[in-house]
């Protein structure tokens, strides 16, 4: 099953004799469809080599901070953005102790310094190291700071002795790592989202679109899945993988998107907004193909509904959040967005040259009636995962208020 697809995992692997089980639990994390970078310390390499773990993630492993060739392909600070959790398996009790103090003299404490992603320790080593009251003591405030610690298991050991300190079992890793991903924010809860483009015909052969990928709609469906919710996708023209454990309507223009919007919208909770729809359609499309004539071609264009505004002006309106896809005076013309559709949320992001539609990463600004929120530039689906957080978020409030 697929079920850490598309996640981004940095594993660190500390020096250890459990350090050859973190090839087998790469493997694992690979099949159940993440994407993982390798990060060793010196002391890991005397344990395992990095050519196999190379062989099996796919890419360079990661070793030394100030290393020029792999800080030009992927810079430590990039790294630790990129990644959308850390696990460090096998965690030694020298490097529970480095990161407890907050040291930065490798690459990998440094990467647990510099990101925002959760960090999950799998601890291997001698059982009186374990139980020794400076591990223990590193262990309680490591896990006050919401470092998850997974293990250790008990038995017997690679030194000879018998008790707490053998590594988790590589699967048992997996497993709390997928699962640590389905956060329950939104069990029961039911969503639709618009995503992608729309397709206005001009001829039977033509049509007006935009460059909206559909990346950022369906990372955010994939999101509200994995955050327990029931979802439904209706989306435009794209060509990404879609969504699974969704339900998909695919549709061509804003006029059918605007049906199926419609039809749906009646069980559902939260509307997400961030299909890009076109503005203007045809008034008449031609029957066919227009041909090449004079100098000029006029193209009669009217206004298509405005589905987000309809489905906020609903009289049972679901909460409704929408996208403003800007080039200038990004906040101004959001809070001008939100006010004027009535709306109860809207993500504002900068489109244009480097930013926006059809690239991997982005940033986004989150607007609510009485306060802000900035997501910082990370990829679509990190980003996703955090805007779905604060809908989360701002949908209880919103029903705990009307219910008092
Ligand atoms: O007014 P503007 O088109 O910039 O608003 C953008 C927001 O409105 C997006 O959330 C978009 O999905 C939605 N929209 C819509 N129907 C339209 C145009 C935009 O739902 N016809």
């Amino acid at each position: 099953m697929y079920q850490l697809k598309n996640k981004r995992i940095l594993l660190g692997v500390t020096g250890g004799v459990a350090a050859y089980k973190s090839a087998i639990l790469l493997r694992a994390l690979t099949r159940d469809g993440a994407d993982v970078r390798v990060v060793m310390t010196l002391n890991a390499c005397e344990f395992i080599t990095p050519l196999t773990m190379q062989a099996l993630s796919g890419r360079p492993v990661h070793i030394e901070l100030l290393d020029a060739e792999t800080e030009s392909a992927m810079g430590h600070i990039d790294l630790a953005r990129w990644a959308d959790v850390v696990i460090v398996a096998p965690a030694s009790a020298n490097f529970i102790a480095r990161l407890t103090n907050g040291f930065a003299e490798d690459l990998l404490s440094t990467l647990c310094l510099a990101t925002n992603a959760p960090i999950m320790l799998a601890p291997a080593m001698n059982q009186q190291m374990w139980l020794n009251q400076a591990t223990q003591d590193n262990i309680l405030k490591l896990a006050a700071r919401k470092i998850q610690i997974m293990g250790p298991d008990s038995g017997n050991q690679a030194c000879g002795e018998i008790g707490p300190g053998r590594m988790l079992e590589p699967e048992l890793i997996a497993k709390a790592v997928a699962e640590s991903f389905s956060n329950g924010l939104l069990t029961g809860s039911r969503l639709l989202i618009t995503a992608g483009p729309t397709r206005e015909a001009i001829d039977p052969v033509r049509y007006i679109t935009n460059r909206s990928s559909g990346r950022m709609g369906f990372a955010l469906a994939n999101a509200a899945v994995e955050a327990g919710a029931d979802v439904t996708v209706i989306c435009g023209p794209v060509s990404i993988e879609k969504p699974e454990r969704v339900k998909l309507i695919e549709v061509q223009s804003a006029n059918d998107m605007h049906h199926a919007v419609m039809q749906e919208i009646g069980i559902n909770d939260i509307f997400i907004s961030a299909a890009a729809v076109a503005d203007y359609c045809l008034v008449k499309v031609a029957d066919q193909k227009i041909k090449k004539s004079g100098e000029d071609l006029q193209l009669i264009l009217k206004k298509n509904p405005d589905i987000l505004a309809e489905v906020a002006a609903l009289e049972c309106a679901p909460f409704t959040v929408g996208f403003a896809a800007e080039t200038e005076n990004l906040e101004e013309n959001a809070i001008n967005k939100l006010q004027r559709k009535k709306l109860d949320m809207i993500a504002a992001n900068q489109v244009g040259e480097e930013l926006g539609f059809d690239k991997e990463e982005n940033t986004l600004t989150v607007l609510w009636p009485s306060g802000i929120q900035q997501l910082e530039l990370a990829s679509k689906d990190k980003l996703a995962r955090a805007l779905i957080a604060v809908i989360a978020e701002r949908y209880y409030e919103k029903n705990s208020n009307q219910a008092h």
